[in-house]
């Protein structure tokens, strides 16, 4: 009998190494025949640990599962399938996993994610065999049509970025995969690397064939310790199968990957701050152009993409471009993984097609505020990200449409506040993030979010508040206008998201009140 425990780091936080150790422990004093298998998290949060088990009608979950519970699920013969108070049904048919669309996450929490078999059981290198098939402009063709753009947050059309390395003559290209996840509220990159890792890594093999570079590195933060531990072990099956290495599945196609730490700092998620990091200097802004793709690592073309947009990548080339593209709406084709996360009831991981709106992510799915109180913000995309108001949770969740609204959709996080929020605090801790994550490199950004703490402070403390708030606005216009990356661009977009639709809390009164 297979028993399924989560190896995530989400379940490990609350106790899933222990229930497995019990579970196993139990199994052994009963003379039960318990196979163990270390799955990754099927991103139901609330549950975790989620323990399943595999019976001839599917895999049956319980949770969330404590170490005391074991004994009891024991006796009430879980490893059929029975009736228990955590018993929670076939896995499948619960209605949180049930609606979603995964496609990206099609494999997690179902297999084991350092299982080279049960990857390839389940399409797993299905796309590396096509593409080692194919000519590179081909593959990247196929990128191109499936409309995949950057999930790492820009939403740059991947396939116009793979174009242009593959275009750069050069001696040597890299490949590197951006897994500095440091948006607040965002795991999916995580979920990815810990728990289908395989998929990380054919797709950067993919794109390595693609775009003619033999070299690719993953750039992991350093508070992912098991991220990182689980990509190794993979990546040392992947070269001991034949998957990596000098000759890929004897096509004579070389491609070679290692995994670099990061330091601890936001802005190494910034592609170029990223590039100085991996090069062993201190993570500080590079003025673009040259665009790595350019001129990048060492110099050299760079192809730089997030986790998820690599990890998009096998399966468009395993199904087509077409498949992928089908899904979503506008220009924003395919899935996003969604992260729920912050005063939520149900936190996990929702992959969606792009289109569907935050009130039915925030309530269909995450059941509503966790304290059980109104919500009422949510700041999408990040620390970056605006605060959205009641009034914009239907809109179609899609790159274009929350540009309109000065939103962003960024890497998929949703991070909720109920109605004991204040804004203005938040609007605050926007402003210091940035100083204490700024690189130094330019004005706007590393003064401007001194000031611009200062500024809420005065604003707070209702000090020549009109005056401030004129100031504060001004101040913000200087921050996107003049500051060389997103740190400092972005950091006015929660800002005045905050000061315009949360007006109160700053202690203005709302324009349409004031009017009435
Ligand atoms: P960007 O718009 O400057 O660039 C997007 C990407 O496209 C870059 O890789 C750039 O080099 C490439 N590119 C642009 N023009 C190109 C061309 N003609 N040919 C080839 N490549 C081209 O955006 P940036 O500064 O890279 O990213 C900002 C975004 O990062 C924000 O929107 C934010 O949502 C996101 N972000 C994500 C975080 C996370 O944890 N995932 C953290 C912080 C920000
Ligand atoms: Fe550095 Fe901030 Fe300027 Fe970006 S905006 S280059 S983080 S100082």
């Amino acid at each position: 009998i297979t028993v399924y425990v989560p190896r995530d780091s989400a379940a490990l936080a609350v106790g899933a190494d222990r229930v497995a150790r019990r579970i196993a422990e139990e199994a052994a004093r009963r003379g039960l025949d318990v196979h163990l298998v270390r799955n990754g998290s099927r991103g139901l949060f609330w549950l975790e640990p989620l323990v399943e088990v595999s019976t001839v009608g599917g895999r049956v979950a319980y949770g969330p599962v404590t170490v005391a519970d074991v004994p009891g699920l024991f006796d009430a013969g879980f490893l059929a399938g029975g009736a228990h108070a955590l018993h929670l049904g076939l896995t499948e048919e619960i209605p949180y996993l049930k609606k979603q669309e995964r496609l990206t996450f099609a494999r997690m929490g179902i297999t084991d994610p350092l299982s080279l078999a049960d990857y390839q059981a389940h399409e797993g290198y299905a796309g590396l065999r096509r593409a080692l098939a194919m000519a590179p402009a081909d593959i990247v063709q196929q990128v191109l049509e499936s409309g995949l753009r950057g999930r790492g947050g820009a939403a740059f059309p991947a396939g116009i970025k793979w174009k242009t390395v593959l275009a750069t003559p050069a001696a040597q290209k890299y490949i590197v995969c951006n897994a500095d996840e440091g948006d607040s509220g965002t795991f999916s990159d995580r979920m990815t690397m810990e728990g289908d890792p395989f998929m990380l890594i054919e797709g950067m093999t993919i794109a390595g064939i693609a775009t003619g570079a033999t070299q690719g590195y993953v750039y992991v933060r350093s508070e992912y310790p098991h991220a990182i531990a689980a990509l190794n072990a993979a990546i040392a099956r992947a070269e001991s199968a034949g998957f990596l290495g000098e000759d890929i599945l004897g096509s004579g196609r070389r491609f070679k990957l290692d995994v670099r730490k990061g330091a601890g700092a936001y802005v190494c998620g910034e592609e170029t701050a990223l590039l100085e990091s991996l090069e062993g200097k201190r993570g500080i802004v590079r003025a673009k152009p040259p665009l790595p793709a350019i001129e990048g690592l060492f110099g050299q073309p760079t192809l730089i993409n997030n986790v998820i947009t690599l990890a998009s990548v096998p399966l468009i080339l395993a199904r087509g471009a077409a498949f992928y593209r089908d899904f979503g709406v506008g220009r924003s084709r395919g899935t996003l993984p969604m992260q729920l996360a912050g005063n939520i009831k149900h936190g996990g991981l929702v992959e969606k097609a792009f289109g569907v709106t935050l009130r039915e992510l925030l309530y269909d799915y995450g059941g509503g505020a966790a304290s059980g109180r109104p919500i009422k913000a949510v700041q999408v995309g990040g620390p970056l990200g605006a605060y959205l108001p009641e009034s914009q949770w239907d809109l179609p969740l899609d790159y274009e449409a929350y540009a309109a609204v000065g939103g962003t959709v960024g890497h998929g996080g949703i991070v909720v506040h109920d109605d004991t929020a204040d804004l203005s605090r938040l609007a605050r801790y926007a402003m210091e993030f940035c100083a204490i994550e700024s690189c130094g490199k330019c004005t706007p950004c590393r003064i401007g979010s001194t000031r611009g703490v200062e500024v809420i402070d005065k604003i707070r403390a209702a000090q020549n508040r009109p005056q401030q708030v004129i100031l504060l606005r001004d101040l913000c216009d200087t921050m996107v206008h003049g500051s060389l990356c997103a740190m400092g661009g972005m950091t006015p977009f929660p800002v005045l998201s905050a000061l315009d639709h949360f007006p109160e809390d700053f202690g203005i009164v709302a324009p349409d009140r004031e009017a009435a």
